[in-house]
């Protein structure tokens, strides 16, 4: 397919991008953004590590096409804090050291903050199903729920770890 122009948002900046129209998403914020935070694991739309907001649901960028995003809001785990300033999700996850090698931790780190954007009090079964679309590989499943929770709790709390 020939490249055309598409504009769409990354965390809230204008961005645009000449692709062939079917390039996955996932390619352009790596390979033309340089935003190397969602990452490639099985590009079959099965483990969640590539996973992104879009309009402010978690979508798997592998399998989502660049022209489909032209004028939407993407959000990738760069934009949700930073090292200064971590989320509180993200400090969560520090806090309760929810991860091993952290392969996967993008992708459920945005399914998290799609799941606290809808539900501020999750129990840990809506937590558990939340996750549902996320692999770890490293078996941390345990702590990264609790790491959730902990970061609800602190929301609910107005608590800025
Ligand atoms: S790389 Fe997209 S779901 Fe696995
Ligand atoms: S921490 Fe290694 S895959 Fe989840």
């Amino acid at each position: 397919m020939p490249a055309v122009s598409f504009r769409f948002t990354v965390n809230g900046s204008a961005v645009r991008v000449a692709a062939a129209a079917d390039t996955p998403l996932l390619d352009v914020l790596r390979n033309h953004l340089g935003l190397r935070g969602a990452k490639f694991g099985c590009g079959l739309e099965q483990c969640g590590c590539c996973l992104v907001l879009i309009e402010g649901k978690p979508e798997k960028s592998c399998g989502k096409a660049l022209a489909t995003v032209a004028g939407k809001a993407v959000v990738t785990i760069e934009g949700l804090g930073t090292r200064e300033r971590p989320h509180p999700l993200q400090q969560a996850f520090l806090d309760e050291q929810a991860g091993q090698c952290g392969y996967c931790l993008p992708g459920i780190l945005i399914s998290a903050k799609a799941l606290l954007d809808e539900n501020p009090a999750p129990s840990r079964a809506e937590i558990a199903t939340a996750l549902d679309d996320n692999i770890c590989r490293c078996g941390s499943q345990v702590r990264i729920i609790r790491a959730v929770a902990l970061a609800a709790r602190r929301m609910r709390a107005g608590e800025v770890p």
